[in-house]
């Protein structure tokens, strides 16, 4: 259930009762206990929790320097604060806070979990949440039979169905969580239909290159910065990044160029992924099992599925970034492990949407990752001890379940797009936003030249697709 909070302190007078020194008691206490940070943007009055750590770690002055958030602590942090006698049972009592006319202070507004469009959408009957889906479905539809060329319509309807979306999906499957599994099933079994006939149409709009920045900042403008946001942008920059892969395949100059940077520039780095394969054998065709395979209509809407869910397993009442290495691990891990379970046992989702749930963080097994896979691999190795992984990539189902590769393309490509994403993101609490350049030279920097994490060829592809959206977009 979506829990609501209300904040009640802030929080410098807490960490300076005398609005000089800071307590570093409070602050010791604080960070032991694990307490949440209640933080409100000054101007478009957002709300979300964080723990203090993440915060505290990223700038230990935050509550001070802040321009745009406000921080507080909720009266249920005060009172275990005041059980473990670190503030005084008056301090409570500020001088900012209004009394009401009975006397008694005046709470502002509550917090919204993922927002009142949310709870909307949660509290619809399942009948209402299919009969959505299709309308959205039906508006797609409409798009395409008119062969609207008007990209600020397909952008405009894009924008407001995919969140919508994304919600109905999420509070669907947190509506069975508590239902037997094949109860569960029963009762989502049409909402996922209707869920994948919905995604055929946005595929189908994907691959005729509508997608540009123009798509992807109004999409930004419109996030407030909750996890469905993200799940939405994830979605729609994952599709369409598909479809510029699908385009990329069909050009055979472009793969003989993708060859030649492989051996120009990545040969070690995959080498260092396969140990057990001579330099010399480090080719496209064992980076991609088969090479680099064009993806089929069917299999495309199926991995876009696992992206419009790939967050599935986040709650409302917990604020999410993933990739920050302050920010609590186990919070993080939990969401995979969560939306993978869920995933699969109370839903009938495509098996191949549920791997992306589960493998999407594996960064191709790297220490700083997690996922299922992992696991996954250690069993299946231990059962078959003579098996290893030959390839770094794949794009079947049972060989990466048999662990013939190291990862699964859809899950590969969902990592570029998800930290892209989340360092852009202009709702980050606690760092600044990354413009897409600064984004991209990070991205390199961190996670292909500092470490094995996501793939690089896919990443040089990746920066081509954004610059050809910033082309196309000026152009
Ligand atoms: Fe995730
Ligand atoms: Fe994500």
């Amino acid at each position: 259930m979506s829990k609501e909070y209300s904040y009640d302190t802030p929080l410098s007078e807490i960490l300076m009762p005398d609005g000089e020194n800071i307590n570093k008691t409070n602050i010791e206490i604080i960070l032991k206990e694990e307490i949440p940070v209640f933080c409100r943007h000054k101007i478009a009055q957002r709300y979300r929790l964080m723990p203090f750590k993440t915060l505290y770690e990223a700038n230990n002055n935050f509550w001070r320097k802040d321009k745009n958030w406000e921080f507080f602590l909720t009266k249920e942090t005060l009172d275990k604060l005041r059980e473990k006698n670190i503030i005084e049972p008056a301090a409570s009592e500020t001088k900012d806070t209004k009394k009401t006319e009975s006397g008694s202070p005046q709470k502002p507004a509550v917090v919204q979990g993922f927002g009142d469009d949310y709870k909307a959408l949660a509290a619809m009957s399942n009948a209402d949440k299919v009969k959505y889906l299709s309308d959205i479905k039906n508006k797609m539809d409409d798009l395409i039979s008119k062969k609207t060329k008007d990209k600020s319509t397909v952008t405009k309807v894009m924008v407001n169905t995919t969140r919508d979306a994304v919600m109905i999906n999420h509070s669907a499957l947190k509506n069975v969580f508590d239902l037997g599994d094949a109860e569960a099933k029963k009762t989502t079994q049409t909402l996922v239909y209707t869920t994948h006939e919905m995604v055929k149409s946005y595929a189908q709009l994907a691959s005729k290159d509508i997608f540009d920045d123009e798509l992807m900042n109004r999409l930004v403008e419109k996030s407030n910065g909750t996890v469905v946001q993200h799940m939405a942008r994830v979605y729609l920059n994952g599709i369409s990044f598909l479809a510029y892969y699908n385009n990329f395949v069909t050009n055979r100059a472009a793969v003989i160029n993708m060859r030649k940077t492989l051996n120009a520039k990545y040969r070690q780095y995959y080498q260092n992924l396969l140990p057990y394969i001579s330099i010399d054998d480090i080719v496209l065709e064992r980076v991609f099992q088969k090479g680099m395979l064009s993806i089929h209509p069917d299999l495309f809407v199926k991995w876009a599925v696992g992206f419009l869910i790939h967050d599935i397993g986040k709650v409302d009442t917990v604020e999410y970034h993933e990739g920050e290495a302050s920010y609590d691990r186990s919070i993080v891990v939990e969401h995979v492990k969560l939306g993978y379970n869920s995933v699969v046992n109370k839903t009938n989702y495509p098996k191949e949407a549920s791997l992306i749930t589960g493998y999407h963080h594996e960064y191709y097994g790297n220490p700083e990752g997690y996922g299922y896979f992992r696991d996954h691999l250690e069993h299946f190795q231990k059962a078959n001890p003579q098996v290893r992984p030959e390839y770094c990539i794949t794009f079947d189902l049972d060989s990466i379940l048999e662990c013939h590769a190291l990862a699964y393309f859809p899950a590969k490509i969902l990592e570029i797009v998800d930290i892209y994403d989340s360092v852009t993101d202009p709702n980050r609490v606690y760092r600044k936003a990354l413009d897409s350049a600064e984004a991209l030279t990070m991205m390199r920097e961190e996670f292909i030249t500092k470490s094995l994490k996501i793939d690089p060829l896919l990443f040089e592809l990746f920066i081509s697709y954004i610059r050809r959206n910033k082309t196309k977009q000026t152009g």
